[in-house]
C-alpha cells in the first residue's frame, strides 16, 4: 500500500509483484494523480483525509509510504490512520542519509519531518503498530543517471567536493526496493529499527574514474567544498527553493558528514540479516552511463 507512481514508488511495486512472497496489494493515490500504474492492482484514490484512510487501511497488514518529500507531514495522518485501522508495520518514506543520526536536520533541515515521523511511529508501538526506517544514502544509479547529485553525463561534467575521497554509501533504485520486500518478509528482524541498505560505498574519486573509463574521455572537473553547498542549499532553503535547497544541502552531508553518509558496517549486518547480495560498482556505473547515452539518440 503506498503512492506507488513516484519515482520509487513504481520499483517498489515491481519488487513485490515479483516478490516469492505472495503479497495483496494496493496502491493509494490523489484524486488528481496523473501517475501510471499496472494493471490488476487495485487503486484507491484518496483525499488523505483519516476517514477516508481508516476505511482503506482496514484488514491490512502494512503500509509502505513513498510519498514526496514537500509532502511528508501528509504522513502523520496516515500513520494515524493506519495506527487506528490494526495495520502491523508502518514503512515511512525515508529512504536517504541516516536520519537516526540526532544531526542529520544541521546538515539537512528537511530530515526533521522525517525525524518527527519516528517520533509520530515510537507512540504507536503500544497500540500495536510496529515500524522500519530503511536508511540507503544516496539515490546512486539515479543520482548519476538524472546528473542531479553533480554527475553530468551528457556534457562530460562534475562537480567534486572536499578531496573526492571520502566514502559514502548510495543504493540503486532496485536495491531499495529489495530492502522494503526483505524487510516485510522478515518482521520479526525488522521490527521497531533502521534497516540499513546499499547498494556501494565509495568515493567521488572511484565514480569519475569509472565515468570516465565507460565515456573514453576525461571529464572537466569543478572542485567545490561541501560547507559551501550547505550554506548554498540553506540559502536557497529561505529563498523557498525546496528543490535545490534540498539537493544542495544533501550534497554537503553526502559528501562531508560520514556519520550521515558512510554506514558501512550496519549496511554490512542488514546485508547478512536480510541475504541482500553485493552489487558490482563498475557495473552500476556502465548501466547508468548506457542508459542516458541512449536517451541521447
Ligand atoms: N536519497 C536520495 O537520493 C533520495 C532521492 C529522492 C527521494 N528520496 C526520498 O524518497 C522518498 C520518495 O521520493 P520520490 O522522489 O519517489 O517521491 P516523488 O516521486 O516526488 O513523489 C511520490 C508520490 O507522492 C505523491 N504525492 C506528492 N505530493 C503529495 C501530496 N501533497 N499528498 C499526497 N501524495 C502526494 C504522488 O503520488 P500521486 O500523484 O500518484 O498521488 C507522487 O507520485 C522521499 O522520502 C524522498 O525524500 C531520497
Amino acid at each position: 500500500m503506498q503512492q506507488a507512481g513516484g519515482n520509487l514508488g513504481s520499483y517498489v511495486v515491481s519488487a513485490l509483484r515479483e516478490a516469492d512472497t505472495a503479497f495483496n496489494i494496493s496502491i493509494l493515490a490523489r484524486q488528481s494523480s496523473t501517475s501510471k500504474f499496472p494493471s490488476g492492482i487495485l487503486v484507491h484514490r484518496t483525499d488523505y483525509s483519516k476517514e477516508s484512510l481508516l476505511a482503506i487501511f482496514k484488514g491490512q497488514d502494512a503500509v509502505v509510504s513513498t510519498i514526496a518529500t514537500d509532502s511528508l507531514a501528509v504522513q502523520q495522518t496516515i500513520i494515524d490512520a493506519a495506527a487506528e485501522a490494526g495495520v502491523k508495520r508502518f514503512i515511512p518514506s525515508e529512504y536517504g542519509i541516516d536520519t537516526s543520526n540526532s544531526t542529520a536536520p544541521d546538515y539537512v533541515p528537511d530530515t526533521k519531518l522525517k525525524q518527527d515521523v519516528h517520533a509520530r511511529l515510537r507512540t504507536k508501538e503500544s497500540l500495536g503498530m510496529s515500524w522500519t526506517a530503511i536508511i540507503v544514502g544516496v539515490w546512486f544509479d539515479w543520482g548519476i543517471g538524472t546528473g542531479i547529485m553533480s554527475w553530468d553525463i551528457p556534457n562530460r561534467k562534475a562537480v567534486i567536493y572536499n578531496t573526492g575521497d571520502e566514502h559514502y554509501c548510495g543504493a540503486n533504485l532496485e536495491r531499495i526496493a529489495e530492502g522494503i520486500v526483505k524487510t516485510l518478509q522478515r518482521p520479526e528482524e525488522t521490527k521497531n529499527q533502521f534497516v540499513y541498505v546499499r547498494s556501494h560505498r565509495t568515493t567521488q574519486n572511484e565514480v569519475i574514474a569509472l565515468l570516465e573509463k565507460f565515456t573514453g574521455v576525461k571529464w572537466e572537473i569543478e572542485k567545490a567544498r561541501t560547507e559551501e553547498a550547505t550554506a548554498k542549499g540553506k540559502r536557497l532553503l529561505k529563498e523557498g527553493d525546496d528543490l535545490f535547497g534540498l539537493v544542495y544541502t544533501v550534497l554537503g552531508a553526502l559528501y562531508g558528514v560520514p556519520s550521515l553518509s558512510d554506514f558501512e558496517e550496519k549496511a554490512q549486518y542488514w546485508s547478512k540479516k536480510l541475504d541482500i547480495e553485493k552489487e558490482d560498482l563498475e557495473e552500476t556505473v556502465r548501466r547508468v552511463v548506457e542508459e542516458v547515452e541512449a536517451r541521447k539518440q
